[in-house]
C-alpha cells in the first residue's frame, strides 16, 4: 500500500530532486494509485508541493501546467487510501508550517491526537491521520530544532503501523525517515541519498541498497546516513547489492507488465533452481538457515500465506505431505492468527509471500515464533520485512514483479515449495537419493515446457478476445488442479473485474453445478491420464456432469489426452509433466486468458481498481 520516496542531492538547486522523485513514482506506483504528490524543499528556503487526485498521470500533467520551482531535496507519494477518499486535500504530503511529510500505514491513536491538535488551536484541512503526524512534527521541531530529534518524538506517541518521510524548509540537505511494521529502504549514491518503499524507487540511479531494521529513525543527506532507534540509540542498516537492474523492471516491448511477467516465467522458474545442488547432487538450499535437527524433528507444517501466495501453499501442500509424509496445513494468514492455533516447537511455519510485506502474513509470522514455532519464509524480495523477521528464508528468483496480479511470483513459489519438499524428504530420509534426483530432473525440464504452453498460446488469446463480454466463468480441478482453479478464478476476479468461481471438482454436485446454465463458460484443468487413472476419470465425469447441463467447457489437458476431446468445447494441450509439477504449466493459459481478456476490456491490467501489490495494511 502507498509508495514512498525521498532523495537529496549535493548540488545547486535544479530540476533533479523532481526527476527522481516522480521516476520513483513511476516505478512504485503499483502500490497504490488512488493519488499521487511530492513535496520539494527549493533552494529559496521555501517548501512546494503539488498533489493530485488518482493516478501519477494527473500529477504530471498537474505539475507540467504548473512547474515547481528547482530543489535540493524531495519526498513523493503514490496512495492506496485507507482514511479518507481519494480526494486532492487527502493526497499526501501533508504540510504544516515548515514540514511536509508522507506516510505509509494506518497511525490507529490518530483521533485523540487529532483531538490534542485541534484543542491546541491546529487547523487540519484533510481526513486523513498522516496529517495529524505532519502536525505533531512541525510542533516537535519547533521545540527540538532537529528534524531527526523530533521525528523519534512523534513516532514513540503513535500506535498502529507507518512509515515517514519528511522535509523541512529550513533544511535543503536533508529527509528524515522512520518506519514501525511497514516497508523503508535507503539507497546509497555517490553525493545523493534516497528512500523508498521499496528499492524499485531509486533502481534507475543505484543499487547500493541498505535495509533497514523495525522501529528506526534514518536521516540522509547528500553524504551521510544516520540510523539510530526511536529512542536515538545509534544503529546500523545491513548494506547489500541489489541483484537485478531497471531493466528488468521496464516492459520491455509487452503491452503490460502482466503480459511481460507471464512470458518471463521459465526464467523466474530456472533462476529459483538454479544452484541448488552440490558436486554429489544433493539438495543444498545454502540460504536456508535452519538447524536440520529442527528440520527433522517437525511433526507438522503450517502454511500461511495471502492470495495468490496461498495458492501456491495449496500446491505445496500436496508435494509435501505426498513426499515427506508430514501433515501440512494450508491457512490464510489472517485467519490463523486469530483462531488460537496449536502451534508447538515442532510445528514449522513455512510463511510465502512475493513481496515479504503484507502486513497479514507478516502478523501471523510474528505469532508463530512468539508461540515457539520456527518460521521459515518463502520470498521474492530480499531484505524485505518477512525474511528478515523469519528464522529461515527460501529466495524465490522471479525478479521484480511489478504487475499486481501476481504470475510469475507464483511459479517461483510453487518451485521453492518444491525444493522445500524434496529437501526435507533428503533430510528425513523419505526418499532415496536418486527418487529425488529423478523428481529434480523433472523440475528441470520443467522451464522449456512453460515456454512450450506459452509458444502454443494463440488459441487461449483468440478464445479470450472472443470472450471479452462474458460475464461469468467457473474453474474446475481436482488434487493439484483445485489450486490452480483458485488462481484462474483469481486472476480474472482481479484484473478482469468478472465473476469467477473456483470449485474443487467433486464438490460441485454439493451445490455449485446449481450454477451451471446454458453457455455458462466453464474451464476445467483435467490431470493426466498417465497419473492415477480414477483422478483423470473422476474428471472428465465432472465435465461430462456439467455438458449435461449446457457449459461451454474449456479444457485444459496434457498431450495425448485423447480421451477428453469429445467433452471439451475446446482443448488448451500442457506438455506432459508429472502429476505433481503439473500447476506450473496448466495455470498459465489461465493467466494468459485473464490478462488477454482484460486487456480486450480496455482495463488497466497492470493496476485494477481497489487493489494495490503490497497490503501492507491488516
Ligand atoms: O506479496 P504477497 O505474496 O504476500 O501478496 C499476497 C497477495 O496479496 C497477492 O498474492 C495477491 O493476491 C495478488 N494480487 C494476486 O494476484
Amino acid at each position: 500500500m502507498c509508495g514512498i520516496v525521498g532523495y537529496v542531492g549535493d548540488h545547486q538547486p535544479d530540476a533533479r530532486p523532481l526527476e527522481v522523485v516522480l521516476e520513483g513514482l513511476r516505478r512504485l506506483e503499483y502500490r497504490g494509485y488512488d493519488s499521487a504528490g511530492v513535496a520539494l524543499v527549493t533552494g529559496a528556503g521555501g517548501l512546494a508541493t503539488a498533489k493530485k487526485a488518482g493516478k501519477l498521470a494527473n500529477l504530471v500533467a498537474e505539475l507540467d501546467a504548473r512547474p515547481l520551482p528547482g530543489a535540493t531535496a524531495g519526498i513523493g507519494h503514490t496512495r492506496w487510501a485507507t482514511h479518507g477518499g481519494p480526494t486532492d486535500v487527502n493526497a499526501h504530503p501533508h504540510v504544516a508550517g515548515g514540514v511536509a511529510l508522507i506516510h505509509n500505514g494506518i497511525v490507529e491513536n490518530f483521533a485523540v491526537l487529532k483531538e490534542e491538535l485541534l484543542a491546541d488551536g491546529a487547523e487540519l484541512l484533510s481526513e486523513t491521520d498522516t496529517e495529524v503526524v505532519a502536525h505533531l512534527l512541525q510542533r516537535a521541531y519547533a521545540e527540538v530544532k532537529d528534524l531527526g530529534e523530533a521525528m523519534r518524538l512523534v513516532v514513540r506517541r503513535l500506535h498502529g503501523t507507518f512509515t515517514l518521510l519528511a522535509v523541512h524548509e529550513d533544511h535543503p540537505d536533508t529527509v528524515v525517515g522512520a518506519r514501525h511494521d511497514s516497508p523503508l529502504v535507503v539507497g546509497l549514491g555517490d553525493g545523493a541519498n534516497y528512500l523508498g518503499s521499496d528499492v524499485a524507487a531509486f533502481i534507475a540511479e543505484t543499487r547500493r541498497a541498505l535495509e533497514l531494521a523495525q522501529d528506526q529513525v534514518v536521516v540522509i543527506t547528500p553524504r551521510s546516513v544516520t540510523v539510530t532507534d526511536f529512542d536515538g540509540n545509534p544503529a546500523e542498516g545491513r548494506e547489500y547489492t541489489i541483484d537485478w537492474d531497471a531493466a528488468a523492471a521496464e516492459k520491455g516491448g509487452f503491452r503490460s507488465f502482466m503480459e511481460k511477467e507471464i512470458a518471463d516465467q521459465p526464467q523466474a522458474v530456472q533462476d529459483t533452481l538454479l544452484g541448488r545442488t552440490d558436486t554429489h547432487g544433493r539438495l543444498v538450499l545454502d540460504d536456508l538457515k535452519i538447524d536440520e535437527s529442527v528440520l527433522r524433528a517437525a511433526d507438522k507444517i503450517i502454511v500461511i500465506a495471502c492470495g495468490t501466495a496461498a495458492y501456491s501453499g495449496h500446491v505445496a501442500k500436496y508435494a509435501i505431505e505426498h513426499w515427506c509424509r508430514i501433515p501440512v496445513e494450508v491457512e490464510l494468514a489472517h485467519e490463523f492468527r486469530y483462531r488460537d492455533p496449536i502451534l508447538t516447537e515442532r510445528t514449522l511455519v513455512v510463511a510465502i509471500s512475493q513481496s515479504g510485506e503484507t502486513m497479514d502474513t507478516l502478523m501471523a509470522v510474528r505469532h508463530a515464533r512468539e508461540q515457539g514455532a520456527k518460521v521459515l519464509a518463502i520470498c521474492n524480495t530480499h531484505g524485505s520485512t518477512i525474511p528478515r523477521e523469519s528464522d529461515a528464508v527460501l529466495y524465490t528468483h522471479a525478479g521484480p514483479e511489478v504487475a499486481v496480479a501476481s504470475t510469475k511470483a507464483f511459479l517461483a513459489q510453487i518451485t521453492a515449495a518444491y525444493l522445500l519438499g524434496l529437501y526435507l524428504a533428503q533430510l528425513r530420509g523419505n526418499k532415496f537419493a536418486d527418487e529425488i534426483a529423478e523428481i529434480l530432473d523433472d523440475l528441470r525440464a520443467m522451464p522449456e515446457k512453460i515456454q512450450e504452453v506459452l509458444d502454443r498460446s494463440g488459441r487461449v488469446r483468440e478464445i479470450a478476445r472472443w470472450m471479452a463480454d462474458t460475464s461469468s466463468v467457473l474453474f474446475l480441478g481436482r488434487h493439484v488442479g483445485f489450486p490452480v482453479a483458485l488462481e484462474g478464478a483469481l486472476k480474472l476476479k482481479e484484473i478482469a473485474y468478472i465473476h469467477a468461481e473456483g470449485f474443487a471438482a467433486g464438490e460441485l454436485k454439493h451445490g455449485p453445478i446449481a450454477l451451471i446454465e446454458p453457455g455458462q463458460p466453464v474451464f476445467v484443468i483435467v490431470p493426466s491420464p498417465r497419473g492415477r487413472d480414477s483422478l483423470h476419470s473422476k474428471v472428465v465425469s465432472n465435465i461430462q456432469e456439467i455438458r449435461a447441463r449446457g457449459a461451454r467447457t474449456l479444457v485444459i489437458a496434457e498431450d495425448g489426452d485423447e480421451a477428453v476431446k469429445a467433452y471439451a468445447d475446446e482443448v488448451f494441450f500442457v506438455p506432459q509433466s508429472p502429476t505433481l509439477l503439473a500447476p506450473l504449466l496448466s495455470v498459465v493459459p489461465l493467466q494468459i486468458f485473464a490478462c488477454e481478456l482484460a486487456t480486450a476490456r480496455g482495463l488497466d491490467v497492470d493496476q485494477p481498481r481497489n487493489l494495490a501489490k503490497s497490503v501492507t495494511v491488516e
